[in-house]
């Protein structure tokens, strides 16, 4: 394979949002091809780019010679499936979050990118943010000691995104498909992948046994009311019962580590982008809880005071960016401008340059097929937890045993 690589955008809504990463790469990743099943976005994308073949039908893009790599960008109970019949016509593939929505698919993934040594990458865009691949490389490299415990919460009121405009559900808001809202933890991988990275979840630890507790769904059907009246059925609490407001999912590791994650996509309050934690013998981290505040570091004989007998100081949080000169991530050290300008907190720019360069044989898929089924699979297992009073359930390996 040489570059530019041709790719095609499958679902034109989220896709359009990589349009300044791809503008960043143009000598990497060549746009060929969007597929849409709604005629409204493939027009909008015809008049903005008018040399990008649109098709409504995503088996002609599988059938299409001019594409070498799917983006898929589809609501994402389609993401799996869709995977699996572009690796089977050939084609490489970076999915969407999340990568399966349940155990058998997991496995059918990974199957399928093991039969045809394709590329296969999930896009986790939060693990190439400025704090998350600051925190790996000070985690990489020591700083914190022996990590123990890590939290990740994906904190934000999508509540806008359950309805069309006529008043009836999207797939964010329907419960048989809307896995985002039913009694699960069903958008685990912004949360767990950078946490799972600093811990080595996959290289020299693996995800064990996890258990979930959802609250009552509460704040729904108020938003339905102000929305769509009063009298309309989704006003009624009962027309949201199978959802959930807030999940909480606890997380064993092989080495006795544990990770708490938080997904709430209904509770009102402000978007806060990132919400996470990290504990060392030698340190610990605490992203920030709003805009404005700083994340916030303690370095076991690097920042000031300590706990160890003879100290003469208590400890005291520091800045992350007390440690930017040294720690910074060398990738947002050289090219964070642009990736900030591409969007997303810079996520998706190194998400498609690493990509790329996968599938340029330059490197191994860095969130591969088996990164993308364990992430993910929390959200089938999380829903088998609450089904049995927040039992602990196996995670599987999905690497069986080759680490
Ligand atoms: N990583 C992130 O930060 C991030 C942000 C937003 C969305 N997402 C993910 O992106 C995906 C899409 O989200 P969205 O908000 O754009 O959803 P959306 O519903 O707004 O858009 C989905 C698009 O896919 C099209 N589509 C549906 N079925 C299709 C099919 N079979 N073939 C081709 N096109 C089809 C729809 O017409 C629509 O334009 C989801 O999986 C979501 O989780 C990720």
């Amino acid at each position: 394979m040489t570059a530019p690589i041709r790719l095609a955008i499958v679902g034109g809504h989220r896709g359009g949002s990589f349009n300044a990463a791809l503008q960043a790469f143009g000598d990497l990743i060549e746009l060929t091809a969007v597929c849409d099943t709604d005629e409204g976005v493939r027009e909008r994308w015809k008049s903005e780019r008018p040399g990008v073949a649109a098709y409504a039908r995503y088996e002609d893009i599988l059938n299409e010679s001019s594409v070498d790599a799917v983006l898929l960008a589809t609501p994402m109970m389609l993401h799996a499936r869709q995977a699996i019949d572009a690796l089977n016509a050939g084609k490489h593939v970076l999915s969407e979050v999340i990568a399966a929505a349940s155990l058998d698919e997991c496995w059918d993934l990974v199957e399928a990118v093991e039969t045809t040594g394709l590329t296969y990458m999930m896009a986790e865009n939060y693990c190439y943010r400025r704090v998350t691949m600051m925190i790996r490389n000070m985690a990489d490299h020591g700083l914190f000691g022996e990590t123990t415990f890590a939290e990740g919460a994906y904190i934000h009121d999508c509540r806008h995104l359950l309805f069309h405009e006529d008043g009836s559900r999207t797939w964010r808001g329907q419960a048989a498909e809307g896995i985002q809202i039913s009694r699960s933890n069903g958008y685990p991988t912004h949360s767990l992948g950078p946490v799972a990275q600093w811990l080595g979840v996959n290289r020299d630890d693996r995800l064990i046994r996890t258990s979930t507790y959802v609250t009552q769904s509460a704040s729904r059907h108020g938003y339905a009311a102000a929305l769509l009246g009063d009298d309309h059925p989704e006003a009624l609490p009962h027309a949201w019962e199978d959802a959930t407001d807030s999940a909480s999912t606890l997380i064993e590791t092989e080495k006795g580590r544990v990770i708490s994650l938080r997904k709430d996509s209904a509770s009102p309050r402000p978007h806060n982008m990132v919400h996470y934690g990290l504990q060392g013998n030698a340190g610990a981290f605490l992203s920030a809880r709003h805009d404005g505040e700083d994340p916030l570091v303690w370095i076991e004989g690097t920042s000031p005071g300590s706990n160890l007998p003879g100290s003469k100081s208590h400890p005291e949080w520091q800045s992350l960016w007390d440690f930017a000169d040294e720690w910074e991530h060398p990738r947002w050290r050289e090219r964070g401008n642009e990736a900030n300008a591409a969007g997303h907190g810079g996520g998706d720019f190194f998400v498609l340059e690493d990509f790329a360069r996968a599938v340029l044989g330059e490197h191994p898929s860095p969130i591969d097929v088996y990164d993308a089924a364990t992430w993910s699979s929390i959200t089938p297992l999380s829903a088998e937890s609450v089904a049995n009073n927040g039992a602990a359930i196996d995670v599987p390996d999905f690497r069986r045993g080759r680490h």
